[in-house]
């Protein structure tokens, strides 16, 4: 457990008992004409880290955004501790426990590392949103014990020495750490994840990992992600979509060992080759910037 794990009284607005549970039912999503998500059904358990996987495509960003309330679902129930959802807006999710990092980075440019991470905890600060977007808090002692929360995150993620700089001028590993601290410092109930672990080194992918398995313990993860030796590492149950469609769902062994996962993914990779055959072929295999 790192130090985010050792609640100070006033933190303590939310239980996380067993109704922390994320249920999402019979969710459609249609983009114009294009089908993203039929009939998908995924429920997170309290607890435990959800794994979303399938090929490019497949719809896990749009599902992974209806559960954040990006994406509206065309229809469909999303229920979170027992409550159903209706009218789910991005800005209510701090307020309900729910903390996610989209896929790239997302901090905001013109803010310090510590800024960004304050930004992410006006959950407990006394000081409102507003107050703690424009690093206006409502008093010195709110200043200072969300600086102190951020630290900690920031700590807790090993980027404390980046607190003074600006995400843009940082190593793109060192930014994706920063936006993690900044979904961690809210503590979270649910924390939502679209490919974490997208442009880290192998030694960096491993400590996410291990980073995941360490705050199960006080949150119920969603993880979307492409790398299966991470997923089959951190995952207690995983859904694989394909073209919108739920193909398989079950443990990372029920899921490594279904034939339509494997399917699914070789096609993948054989339509890719064929692509890149017929590119060549087309232009004398000149690459376009
Ligand atoms: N805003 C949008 N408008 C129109 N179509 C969209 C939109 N967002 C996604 N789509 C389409 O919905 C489908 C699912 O896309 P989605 O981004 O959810 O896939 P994904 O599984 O996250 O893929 P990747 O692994 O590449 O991130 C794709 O066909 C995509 O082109
Ligand atoms: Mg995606």
């Amino acid at each position: 457990m790192g130090p985010l794990a050792q609640p100070t009284g006033s933190q303590l607005t939310h239980d996380s008992g067993p109704t922390a549970r994320l249920e999402m039912t019979g969710i459609n999503v249609a983009f114009g004409g294009v089908l993203a998500l039929t009939d998908v059904s995924l429920v997170v358990e309290p607890g435990q880290v959800h794994g979303l996987i399938g090929p490019n495509g497949a719809g896990k960003t749009t599902l992974f955004n209806v559960a954040c309330g990006l994406v509206r679902p065309t229809s469909g129930r999303i229920t979170w501790r027992g409550e159903e959802m209706r009218r789910l807006r991005p800005s209510q999710l701090t307020k309900l426990g729910v903390a996610r990092t989209l896929q790239g980075v997302g901090l905001f440019p013109g803010m310090t590392v510590l800024e960004n991470v304050m930004v992410g905890a006006h959950r407990h600060g006394k000081a409102g949103f507003l107050s703690a977007f424009l690093a206006l808090p409502s008093s010195d002692k709110d200043e200072r014990l969300l600086r102190e929360r951020a630290m900690r995150a920031l700590t807790e993620l090993n980027a404390e020495r980046y607190a003074g700089r600006y995400p843009g001028s940082l190593p793109y590993p060192v930014q994706k750490r920063v936006a993690l601290a900044r979904a961690l410092v809210a503590e979270p109930d649910l924390l939502l994840l679209d490919e974490p672990a997208s442009g880290l080194a192998e030694d960096e992918m491993h400590e996410l990992g291990e980073l995941i398995r360490s705050v199960v313990g006080r949150m119920s993860v969603l993880l979307v992600e492409h790398h299966m030796d991470l997923v089959m590492r951190v995952c207690d149950q995983i859904t694989v979509l394909d073209s919108g469609k739920q193909i398989a769902a079950g443990t990372p062994e029920q899921v490594q060992n279904d034939p339509a996962v494997t399917e699914a993914y070789l096609g993948d990779a054989v339509d890719a080759e064929a692509d890149a055959a017929e590119l060549s072929n087309v232009d004398g295999g000149r690459t376009h910037g």
